[in-house]
């Protein structure tokens, strides 16, 4: 059984909007891509540096350091330099108030 964590109300997580949220050490990025929430390890697989700071090109995000790309939908590494993929989050929407699964 997952632990919901809270993020933001609706509200504040727009489409277009993300914010980032440390658990227990881990950046996690959550971000509203055309009013879906998706969230994912906010550290890109090739070096461990911020990846939420990249250009989203629609569920695509490229790393700003070295231009690796993941999908935010599946965390999927989709090319060089980057051979790992990242873990993503399930996301609900609770009274108003988005939160992601934690397991
Ligand atoms: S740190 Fe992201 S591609 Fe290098």
């Amino acid at each position: 059984m997952p632990t919901w964590i809270d993020v933001a109300a609706t509200h504040e997580l727009m489409p277009g909007d993300k914010k980032i949220l440390v658990h227990q050490d881990r950046a996690i990025a959550v971000f509203n891509l055309d009013g879906q929430y998706y969230a994912i390890e906010d550290s890109c697989s090739h070096h461990a540096l911020p990846l939420s700071e990249g250009k989203i090109s629609g569920d695509v995000i490229t790393c700003p350091f070295h231009g690796a790309q993941f999908c935010l939908k599946t965390g999927k590494a989709l090319c060089a330099p980057a051979r790992t993929d990242l873990l993503t989050f399930k996301t609900r929407v609770e009274a108003n108030r988005v939160q992601i699964a934690i397991d």
